[in-house]
């Protein structure tokens, strides 16, 4: 393996992030919150570079997806149904020395405290479910809980898609959202938090059918996976035992990716079976099954469900994309970003900044790139060589300047990051050449 194929450790990644505005710890200007994290001005761009990858593949780009935008409170009946208030919990254990909490299934078989070598209490399971109060204390309030799962949204709207649209099987409803779970131990950075994204869909199929879809969108997470710049040799599937499955699933295979600290599940894939529509017209008393007019007979649809960390996937591609290498002779730092996922895809610059004429000439620039290109930065700090490190370290695939030749002859040079290379062209040919990748 190359120098620049080396892993980066977590503590490399964690100090790039925080110091060019990708990720914060929650709250840290308090001092933190555990299990949060904030997304800076960077983060927030590529978190939402990928939503959008997201979308366009797997909703918008489609013919038999439905997207929505559930609430994130739901009433306790909905954790009753879906199993959560019963089943959604880890196996915890407390140090009785220094009251601290672990995930009992992350110390294996250590019965003392690992912070304080402590003697560990019997391991009882801890439900991960957020209870809120909603309404007025005196008399009225009630308990609802902030959605510990993204799925429970599409089955409770199951029936107003189908009332509304009468879509015919096999048809999804898709969602990117909050999720919050109490997590005994968050930990990894923005690996496991106790809020974090999901995007997420329920696909509907025949019973019959159900295998075929399983495969199907097995290979589509796969190709979603390289459309984000991770390599398939960091992606491992990891086929789930019986026994081992969340309280819903029939088959579940993991997808894992080799993060700076191990091999762990990155995006997962489900097959629900007909857990949630039974369960949900159980407790609600609604007819929640479809008519097969061949048969005439009522089924409840079956559920295969493809699932997307955004923080996870934030980390991984952060963690395929960082490179060290010595350009020039000069030891670098560079995010070889894909440009879709590239929170900055341009960055404009005059080669002086002390030569108003070469000013005003990259700002026009700029503006005409911009409005093409909304991710332009323009920036005129500093000298050339330490802008394209800036640049470099942030993932901006490409950097313009604009030098006296400009003013004669109208081209620019374009600098490619990961080579270094540098051409000269016009800004049109300059836009075409970057919107074929974009
Ligand atoms: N509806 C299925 C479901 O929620 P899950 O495996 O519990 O399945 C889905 O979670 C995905 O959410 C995981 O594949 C992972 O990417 C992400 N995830 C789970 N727990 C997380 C946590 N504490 N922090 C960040 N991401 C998490």
């Amino acid at each position: 393996m190359s120098e620049t194929e080396k892993k980066p450790s977590l503590e490399t990644l964690v100090s790039l992030l925080k110091r060019r505005g990708f990720v914060y710890l929650g709250s840290d200007f308090y001092g933190g919150l555990a299990g949060t994290y904030d997304f800076g001005p960077l983060g927030v761009e590529l978190i939402h570079n990928i939503k959008e990858l997201w979308w366009r593949k797997f909703v918008s780009g489609r013919e038999d997806m439905y997207g929505l935008s559930s609430s994130i409170l739901m009433p306790e009946r909905v954790w009753r149904a879906s199993g959560h208030l019963s089943g959604f919990a880890d196996p915890m254990v407390e140090c009785f020395k220094c009251k601290r909490r672990f995930r009992a299934d992350h110390l294996a078989d250590q019965k003392t405290c690992p912070e304080c070598a402590g003697v560990l209490g019997e391991a009882k399971d801890f439900n991960l479910l957020f209870p809120v109060s909603t309404g007025a204390t005196e008399g009225g309030a009630t308990t609802a809980y902030l959605r510990g799962e993204l799925a429970q949204g599409m089955f409770v709207n199951f029936k107003n898609i189908l009332d509304a649209y009468h879509p015919k099987l096999p048809f999804g409803i898709a969602q990117i959202g909050r999720v919050f779970r109490n997590e005994i131990s968050p930990r990894d950075f923005v690996f496991r938090t106790r809020e974090f994204e999901l995007a997420e869909f329920e696909y509907f199929v025949e019973e019959k059918d159900w295998q075929k879809y399983f495969e199907y969108w097995r290979q589509e997470i796969w190709t979603f996976a390289d459309s984000l710049g991770l390599s398939a040799s960091s992606l491992h599937e990891l086929e789930i035992p019986d026994g081992e499955r969340a309280h819903y699933s029939a088959r579940t295979i993991d997808f894992e990716f080799d993060f700076p600290f191990g091999r762990k599940e990155l995006f997962g894939l489900a097959y629900r079976g007909g857990y949630d529509l039974s369960a949900h017209a159980k407790e609600s008393g609604i007819d929640l099954q479809m008519i097969d007019e061949t048969e005439n007979k009522k089924f409840f649809p079956q559920v295969i469900e493809p699932t997307f960390g955004l923080a996870r996937a934030f980390l991984a591609i952060i963690t395929s994309a960082y490179q060290e290498d010595n350009l020039g002779g000069e030891g670098r730092v560079f995010l070889k970003l894909r440009p879709k996922v590239a929170p900055i895809k341009v960055a404009v610059f005059p080669l002086l900044k002390n030569k108003p004429e070469l000013v005003e000439r990259a700002r026009q620039v700029f503006r005409k790139i911009k409005e093409e290109i909304p991710a332009t930065v323009f920036d005129d700090h500093g000298n050339i060589g330490k802008r394209y490190r800036r640049q470099d370290e942030i993932g901006t695939p490409w950097c313009v300047t604009i030098d006296f030749e400009t003013l004669s002859t109208e081209t620019v040079t374009l600098r490619e990051r990961d080579s270094g290379e540098q051409k000269r062209l016009s800004v049109a040919d300059l836009l075409a050449e970057m919107k074929t990748q974009l």
